[in-house]
C-alpha cells in the first residue's frame, strides 16, 4: 500500500515519544486499532457529529459528506477513516497526498471507486496543484475532465464518476488550498486526549494484548503520554517488556515509572529532545522570541519536525508561545526546567 509517511515527518532519530509512526508501530497500529464508533474512546465532538453525519447519509441512501480530519499525529485520523468505512459499510481505498505524483494517477484510482467508496488520502495538503485540479471537479460533480490531443485540436472529456466520499487527514491544516479546504462538507479537528480517556484507551489496549496491568500503572503512562494514543500504546508495549525481565510480569506504578523514566521520559511526558528545545529556548535565546529555523539549527532538528512533532504538545501544556516574531519560552517552561522565570511583563503586556 502506497501509505508511507515522507521524510518531511521523520526526526532524525526515532524518538519513543514520538507521535509519528515509528519502525515498531506497525503491528501495533493495527491490533489495537479500533474498528468500530464504540470503541473509539474520546474526541465526543467529532464522534456525534460524524455519528449524525452516518445515520443521515445511511437514511438517505446516500454517500456521506466529503470528510476532513485534522490534527498532530496519532491522534486518530486514519482510524476514523476506517471506522467510517466500517460504519458505512463501504470499501476503503487508502493513499497519501506525496503518493499521487500527476493528475493522471489520481484519475485512475477515482475511476476504479465504486458507489459509495471512501478514499482516504492522508497528508492532503502534499498533493501537488496539477492533482488538486483534478480532485475539484471529482469532490464537487464527480467527475474529471480528460483532455484528448494536444493544441487548438486537444478535445476536454467529461468523465462520470460514482459517488465516493474523500476523506482527507493532515496535520498542517494551514497548509491546505482554500479551494480544497471549501470543498470538504465537514472539518473534524481531533484534539490531544486527555488522562482519562488515555486511561481508557490503556485499559483496552492492555485487555487486547493480554498485559497484566495494575489502574495506577496504567495511569502513570496516561500521564505522560502527551495526550497522544500512538505514544499510549507504544508506551505500554515498552513497560509490560521491562515488567517480564525486571518484574514479574505485571506492570505496577513502580514498574511504569521505573521504565519511563529509563526511556528518558519526565514527569509530563517530555523527552531529551523537548528538553534541548525549551533549554535552547531559555539559555540560548534568552526566553525568545527566536524564529523557527534559527532555534531547528540551533539543536540540529529540522524545522518541519519541530512544527509537526514536538511543538504542538508544547503548545498545548503553555510551555511554548507562538508569536508573529517566533518562538518564546513561557514561565511555566523556566519552571519546568528549574530555572528562574526573570521576564516580567510591563502593564501594557510589553515584554521588559
Ligand atoms: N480514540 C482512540 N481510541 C483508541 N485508540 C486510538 C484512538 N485514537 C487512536 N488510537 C490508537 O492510536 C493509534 C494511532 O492512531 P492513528 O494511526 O489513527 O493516528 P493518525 O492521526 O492517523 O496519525 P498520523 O497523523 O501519524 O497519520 C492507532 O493505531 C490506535 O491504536
Ligand atoms: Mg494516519
Amino acid at each position: 500500500m502506497d501509505t508511507k509517511k515522507p521524510n518531511l515527518n521523520k526526526p532524525a532519530k526515532e524518538r519513543v515519544i514520538a507521535g509519528e509512526v515509528t519502525s515498531g508501530d506497525v503491528q501495533l497500529d493495527t491490533s489495537l486499532r479500533p474498528k468500530k464508533v464504540a470503541d473509539f474512546i474520546g474526541q465526543t465532538v467529532v464522534k456525534e457529529n460524524l455519528n449524525i453525519a452516518m445515520s443521515a447519509a445511511k437514511a438517505r441512501g446516500e454517500a456521506l459528506d466529503h470528510v476532513l480530519l485534522y490534527g498532530p499525529p496519532g491522534l486518530g485520523k486514519t482510524t476514523l477513516a476506517g471506522i467510517i468505512a466500517t460504519e458505512m459499510g463501504v470499501n476503503l481505498r487508502i493513499t497519501s497526498g506525496p503518493a499521487i505524483e500527476r493528475g493522471g494517477d489520481l484519475a485512475a484510482i477515482l475511476t476504479n471507486l465504486r458507489q459509495e467508496d471512501i478514499l482516504f488520502i492522508d497528508e492532503v495538503h502534499r498533493l501537488s496543484r496539477p492533482v488538486e485540479e483534478v480532485l475539484y471537479p471529482a469532490m464537487e460533480d464527480f467527475a474529471i475532465d480528460i483532455v484528448l490531443g494536444k493544441g487548438p485540436a486537444a478535445k476536454s472529456l467529461r468523465l462520470k464518476l460514482p459517488k465516493f466520499t474523500l476523506i482527507g487527514a493532515t496535520t498542517r491544516f494551514a497548509l491546505l488550498s482554500a479551494p480544497l479546504r471549501d470543498r470538504f462538507g465537514s472539518v473534524y479537528r481531533l484534539d490531544f486526549y486527555d488522562e482519562v480517556a488515555l486511561g481508557q484507551i490503556l485499559n483496552r489496549s492492555a485487555r487486547i494484548l493480554k498485559v497484566d496491568a495494575e489502574e495506577a500503572g496504567l495511569a502513570e503512562i496516561a500521564r505522560r503520554s502527551r495526550g497522544t494514543p500512538r505514544v499510549a500504546n507504544r508506551f505500554l508495549k515498552r513497560v509490560r517488556d521491562y515488567a517480564q525481565v525486571k518484574g514479574n510480569g505485571v506492570i505496577t506504578r513502580d514498574i511504569a515509572l521505573e521504565a519511563l523514566s529509563r526511556l528518558g521520559v519526565d514527569a509530563m511526558g517530555l523527552d531529551d529532545i523537548d528538553h534541548r528545545l525549551l533549554s535552547a529556548i531559555v539559555e540560548k535565546f534568552d526566553g525568545g522570541p527566536v524564529g523557527l529555523e534559527t532555534l531547528a539549527a540551533s539543536i540540529s532538528e529540522e524545522a518541519d519536525t519541530i512544527m509537526d512533532v514536538y511543538e504542538p504538545y508544547l503548545l498545548q501544556l503553555g510551555f511554548l508561545e507562538r508569536t508573529p516574531r517566533g518562538r518564546m519560552a513561557t514561565r511555566l517552561a523556566y519552571e519546568h526546567l528549574g530555572v528562574r522565570y526573570t521576564r516580567e511583563k510591563s502593564p501594557q503586556g510589553m515584554l521588559l
